[in-house]
């Protein structure tokens, strides 16, 4: 099975169903800058750096960022949003795959990964190539953004509808964050959970998180075909229009933007692989 790739999905959308609370957000870029400053920390990669949701605003904060991605879509996107900026902010990408990334072994001072595992069928070859351009006390962060604009609820009903409907959402890679952490400990990484200081309460409009769904800005939106897509649709907002009278409300949503960091210190940790 590949890699799914956002060409699939509703880019324009990508970022709107993604915000987040821009206090926490900036928060969490700055524990990241004070620990690890750009001056001692200077090369960075993204592997599916996107639009640069992420990429962007760290660039900003002095980091040399290099990202690649394998949806076209995505990348125009960015290209589109860094373009006035380009000259100033040092940010590159390129059309690749994070299981091949073309970089030289320990060309990175830090790694950041972002949402980009529960994607890759290969995902431990995506941590073994991370490992390998990443110099070796160099810090891989995975983050973790949180809801956006998502409603859990209302994901996990539509995913329980697609069942029903006889097509599962089966994810490309893993969303299973302790088998990632399991196979960077047996890699040899210590990891640290940084979570539970980045939280908010977000109330998002319910009518608009279905929009986001019914217009496929998630993946977990686009592995059901189009008719069974329409049908679970259809079904989920008549059950949300009994529920709460109207689509018009708006529903409260703990949200956290949390981190794991992957501390490689042994040098001996290269190219293994799974
Ligand atoms: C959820 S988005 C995250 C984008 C960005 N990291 C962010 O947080 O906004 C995941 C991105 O990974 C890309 N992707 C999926 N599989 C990939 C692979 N094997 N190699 C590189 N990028 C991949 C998708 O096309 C998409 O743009």
């Amino acid at each position: 099975m590949p890699s799914l790739s956002f060409d699939t999905i509703t880019v324009p959308l990508y970022d709107e169903s993604r915000y987040f609370n821009p206090v926490r957000f900036n928060a969490s870029l700055d524990f990241i800058v004070q620990r690890y400053p750009p001056q001692h920390f200077p090369q960075v990669i993204e592997p599916g750096i996107g639009t640069g949701r992420i990429a962007i605003p760290l660039a900003r904060r002095g980091y040399s960022v290099k990202g690649n991605d394998i949806s076209y879509k995505m990348l125009k996107r960015l290209k589109e949003k860094v373009n006035g900026e380009l000259g100033s902010i040092p940010i590159t990408y390129q059309l690749g795959d994070a299981t091949r990334l073309q970089f030289r072994d320990r060309a990175f001072d830090m790694a950041i990964v972002t949402h980009l595992f529960h994607l890759v069928p290969d995902w431990k070859t995506t941590i073994a190539e991370l490992l390998r351009v990443t110099k070796a006390n160099g810090p891989i962060i995975m983050i973790d953004t949180g809801w956006g604009a998502e409603i859990p609820q209302l994901n996990r009903r539509y995913t329980e509808l697609c069942s029903e409907f006889g097509q599962p959402v089966e994810p490309a890679g893993t969303y299973k964050e302790e088998l990632i952490i399991k196979h960077f400990k047996h890699l040899g990484c210590r990891v640290e959970i940084i979570n539970k200081r980045w939280q908010w309460v977000a109330r998002n409009h319910l009518g608009q998180s279905l929009s986001f769904i019914e217009k496929r800005a998630y993946s977990f939106t686009t592995y059901a075909s189009l008719d069974i897509h329409q049908k679970v649709v259809a079904v989920l907002k008549s059950e949300l229009e009994a529920q709460y009278g109207s689509l018009d409300v708006e529903i409260e949503t703990q949200d956290e933007i949390s981190m794991v960091i992957m501390h490689s210190s042994d040098d001996k940790i290269t190219k293994s692989g799974t």
